[in-house]
């Protein structure tokens, strides 16, 4: 959830850190600090509640003489209030090392104890302010900053990544992980730029080197020792080359990364089954699975694991993977997954989805398994994750950087690749096979025609922009859809959203309906369309404003519904796909004429790497 960032080498240290955590803010935003040492030597803490910028000139200010190291943080509040107490970076009461963190020390309270008993004072209420004390206990009980943080690490408990420097060692920067990423960018002239998120090192450089559980990382100027700090060995640093596209990360000509990744939906596509779909063949290619073929022949069940929007990803896959490859699937959230005593054999697959590849929860599902002797696939956007490291094969997403908070393009990818994976374990063998592979073909320009409707989505939006509760109906592979449709429009635009099976309606929901409560019905055309325009009729019936997606051409359902969005005719299967991006453009248009701040939402981030 927080943002590190370190810089060891000739160009101003504080800069660098400050553009980096610039670049990782939406992963959290609560309050940002930089720590730095001077020329002169002295360490130097500047850190605040609120955004980067107000940072910048106190920065600057401070490291006017210039400097050539430096650590940074970006916060999500987990233990303590968002305010400068609490920020990043924190430091020993001698004020010679300074850490910042990511993650939770699960036992910090009991450290924090050991440490008060034998003089230490505290002055926040973060979990964090343990790590640079108990180095210094340990330093000054050692001789040796190194010793004192191998013995540090080996004391914490939890999920975290940390960076730490000190005036001790006035040109190193040392780094260690345990469930939580960091990767180190490696400079033309020898420097060094650490981070918890490629985004912030690949407009310096492509070659990084992406830490693992227990590694240390000692950086000098030209020089990286990396070690396991557990085991005590030394490891050879394997440098891999970032696939990001700097363009692609960029803003260009949009106001904000939401929008911006909404209009990317063609390209997504384009991108998610470039090389993969060879329609005229009738050929799916998946070399991420290819590699486990022979196994794939054994599988009898599939458990599909993820969170938030991927979670809603895994529900469409679910439909895709039974109807086409008549395999069960079974979805789960994986913060739920992971405290289930359900039976696991070695023929069931565990599919995790991932946008970021770094959810906590995403990841404790693929370790809870890891000795079962099943198959860990991965459906992942960022090359190199933590979760595509752990998996056995998996298929990537190939959307790019997606950079706000409520995830447009990745579900996009994620439900795309899933069709993929659908007709690849069907062996071509299903009524729709060749039909399906030519619709992939034509989804781009279907999806363009879905955003060309954007200024009548947006005068949609505006008409139902103050309502205070919304519901979302959908039936079959439409039922996640509307969950999905749910969750954008409360996590940008603070409305109470709620996806249902528009079949449930009469069950309970029905009671919320009035005048004030409007529906989003997902009634595009399929075997349950009537189905559907009756639980449109109920909602007219007691006065229940109406938005309807529906297939153009459909003409009944426009007496029925307040307002109609119509969707290019497709396939069932590919139907998700335009109904999602024509639900993000009305949250979208909802939040911005509410004035909301659209790519950073109060209360969250972009990757959840705590459980
Ligand atoms: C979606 O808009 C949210 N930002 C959130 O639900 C997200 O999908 C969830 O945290 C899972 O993230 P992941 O795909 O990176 O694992």
């Amino acid at each position: 959830m927080c943002g590190i960032v370190g810089y060891l080498g000739d160009k101003q240290a504080t800069d660098v850190v400050i553009e980096g955590l610039a670049a990782l803010e939406y992963r959290g935003y609560d309050s940002v600090g930089v720590a730095f040492i001077s020329k002169d030597r002295a360490g130097k803490v500047v850190k605040q509640a609120g955004r980067v910028e107000s940072l910048v000139p106190l920065v600057k200010q401070q490291a006017l003489a210039g400097c050539h190291i430096s650590i940074g943080h970006t916060r999500w509040a987990t233990h303590g209030l968002p305010n400068s107490k609490n920020a990043h970076p924190h430091a020993n009461n001698d004020n010679t090392i300074f850490v910042v963190h990511n993650g939770i020390i699960e036992n910090y309270q009991e450290l924090r104890d050991q440490l008060i008993k034998i003089g230490y004072n505290f002055y926040s209420e973060t979990d964090t302010e343990v790590i640079p004390n108990l180095i210094d206990y340990y330093n000054k009980k050692t001789g040796s900053l190194e010793q004192a943080i191998r013995d540090t690490l080996n004391d914490l408990s939890g999920a975290f990544a940390v960076a730490i420097l000190s005036t001790l060692e006035p040109d190193t920067i040392y780094a260690a992980r345990v469930s939580s990423p960091l990767v180190i960018g490696v400079g033309e002239n020898q420097d060094y730029i650490l981070a918890s998120d490629p985004n912030a090192i690949m407009e310096h450089t492509k070659k990084v080197i992406f830490l693992d559980d227990n590694d240390l990382a000692v950086i000098k100027k030209g020089k990286l020792k990396i070690s396991d700090f557990k085991a005590n060995t030394a490891k050879d640093p394997k440098v891999e080359l970032l696939d990001y596209d700097q363009e692609k990360a960029s803003l260009g000509d949009f106001p904000n990364f939401m929008l911006k990744e909404i209009f990317e939906a063609p390209q997504t596509i384009k991108t998610a089954t470039l090389g993969r779909v060879l329609a005229d063949e009738g050929i799916i290619k998946l070399g991420g699975l290819e590699s486990i073929n022979a196994q794939l022949r054994y599988i009898d069940r599939i458990v599909i694991v993820a969170c938030g929007t991927s979670y809603y990803a895994g529900m469409v896959g679910e439909y895709l993977i039974e109807e086409l490859a008549g395999i069960p699937v079974e979805v789960q959230q994986a913060s739920e997954f992971k405290y289930r005593h359900e039976p696991f054999s070695r023929s069931t697959i565990l599919l995790a989805i991932s946008q970021s590849g770094e959810t906590a929860d995403t990841l404790a599902a693929l370790e809870k398994v890891k000795d079962f002797g099943c198959l860990r696939l991965g459906v992942v956007n960022a090359t190199g994750s933590s979760i595509a490291r752990l998996t056995d094969a998996g298929v990537y997403c190939h959307a790019g950087p997606e950079r706000a908070v409520a995830s447009t393009k990745a579900f996009i990818a994620q439900v795309t690749v899933l069709t993929l994976i659908a007709l690849y374990l069907s062996k071509g063998e299903h009524k729709s096979y060749r039909k399906l592979l030519k619709e992939l073909e034509l989804l781009p320009e279907k999806a363009k025609a879905v955003l060309d409707q954007a200024n009548e989505i947006k005068r949609i939006a505006l008409k139902y922009k103050d309502s205070s509760e919304f519901l979302y109906i959908g039936r079959t592979i439409l039922y996640p859809c509307a969950l999905e449709g749910a969750l954008k429009l409360k996590e940008i635009s603070y409305i109470h959203a709620e996806g249902y099976a528009a079949g449930e309606m009469k069950h309970g929901p029905l009671a919320l309906i009035d005048k004030n409560f409007p529906t989003f019905a997902l009634a595009t055309n399929s075997a349950v369309l009537e189905k559907t325009l009756s639980n449109i009729e109920e909602i007219k019936a007691r006065g229940g404003p109406i938005i309807a997606l529906a297939t153009l051409g459909n003409k009944k359902i426009q007496p029925l519904a307040d307002e109609v969005i119509y969707l290019p005719e497709t396939l069932e299967q590919t139907q998700p796909i335009l109904a999602a991006l024509a639900m993000q453009l009305f949250a979208y248009f909802v939040a911005e004429a509410k004035g909301l701040d659209i790519d950073r939402p109060r209360n969250l981030a972009k990757s959840v790497t705590v459980e």
